[in-house]
């Protein structure tokens, strides 16, 4: 409680600090920056988490903050949410498993005012493994653990070991499964399931004196081999803060954001001068170029810097049906106006069907 309040007074304090007075509180319980001073803060930034839980990751977040909790205390909170729906395919409990049909989930945590970080990959049967990474962080003197040794460590602080597959999510397993092939013995069901996507989450969260931290957690790519890791564990790739700078997060095709240490591109970028979306923007032709102009996968940066600018940038874009115009995805924003879905940028326009069926399943 005392805790609490000392974090309340330094949330005041750093308003104070910036010549920030306070006006009226809106309905969101923070007040508003004032007109024209280019801060926003406090800000929560998310990739677009799935489409029923996005406002309450949001939200999460946002009622942390009010509650004196620090940026990181925010961004797991948010985490959390969307780690133990089991609507979400991608994050958490009820997600799509690897091609065995269990779930090997990964996840990261880098607080800013310290510089730390930590991280789980391969991490089994526990359904928050933003927590655990957090542990790691806080308890070792490591940055990363995982597979058996992630989950003994789990174990040790006490995290019950649950059985992360739903029905749902073995359903679609099942029919993936049913389908890799015309020449076995399987017969896939003339209705498939359709299972709403989501997307790895990321959480950036900038607090009203300027601190920040950020969350990642996934389960990776749908299917995948046992034992692959991908970006979001991997700080500088999937995740990335520095608390003098900004903060950025990548989901979509994990290879490809290690490859180009996405986070800290897109970071470096914005200390160099480049807004958020800016940043955002050139990790993404970075990647294209890389591809010679045609990347066959999708890779989306969210990027947030010390004022509280925001930015974020797909590589393949969507086809709005009202404009025949190419969008980038969605990505969820809380600050004192309250909770919103916006609509990021992209590079290039989606796949075409031919390209689709010319990868494997993403
Ligand atoms: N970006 C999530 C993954 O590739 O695992």
């Amino acid at each position: 409680m005392a805790l609490q309040r000392m974090n309340r007074r330094r949330f005041f304090m750093g308003l104070a600090g910036l010549g920030i007075t306070l006006p009226s509180f809106r309905k969101t319980g923070f007040p508003r920056s004032r007109q024209g001073s280019g801060i926003n803060r406090p800000l929560v930034v998310t990739s677009n988490a799935n489409r029923f839980v996005k406002e309450a990751v949001t939200s999460a977040a946002w009622e942390a903050l009010l509650q004196g909790g620090s940026p990181l205390d925010a961004a797991i909170k948010a985490t959390h949410v969307a780690e133990m729906d089991p609507r979400d395919p991608s994050v958490g409990y009820g997600g799509d498993p690897n091609e065995e049909g269990f779930l090997q989930l990964d996840a990261a945590v880098m607080n800013g005012p310290d510089y730390e970080a930590g991280a789980v990959a391969a991490l089994e049967n526990i359904k928050t493994p933003s927590s655990v990474a957090r542990l790691v962080m806080e308890r070792t003197d490591h940055l990363m653990l995982v597979g058996k040794g992630a989950l003994k460590f789990a174990r040790l602080h006490g995290f019950k070991e649950e059985d992360l597959l739903t029905d749902e999510a073995r359903r679609h397993w099942l029919e993936w499964k049913e389908s890799l092939s015309e020449r076995d013995y399987y017969h896939p069901p003339r209705k498939r399931d359709d299972r709403d996507g989501g997307g790895t989450i990321n959480v950036l969260v900038l607090d009203a004196a300027g601190d920040m931290a950020g969350v990642t957690s996934t389960v990776g790519h749908h299917f995948k081999l046992v034992g692959r890791v991908g970006d979001s564990p991997i700080i500088g790739a999937g995740l990335y803060v520095d608390n003098d700078v900004g903060a950025a997060g990548a989901t979509g095709h994990g290879e490809e954001s290690i490859k180009t240490c996405a986070g800290f591109l897109a970071v470096e970028k914005m200390r160099e001068g480049m807004s958020p979306l800016e940043a955002c923007r050139y990790v993404c032709r970075r990647v294209a170029d890389r591809h010679r102009g045609k990347p066959m996968f999708n890779l989306k940066i969210v990027a947030l810097n010390k004022r509280g600018a925001y930015g974020c940038c797909a590589l393949r874009g969507r086809m709005d049906a009202a404009t025949k115009k190419t969008v980038g995805s969605g990505f969820s924003v809380h600050d004192a106006d309250g909770h919103r879905t916006e609509t990021g940028e992209a590079l290039l326009p989606p796949m075409t069907e031919e390209e689709r069926n010319a990868i494997p399943w993403r």
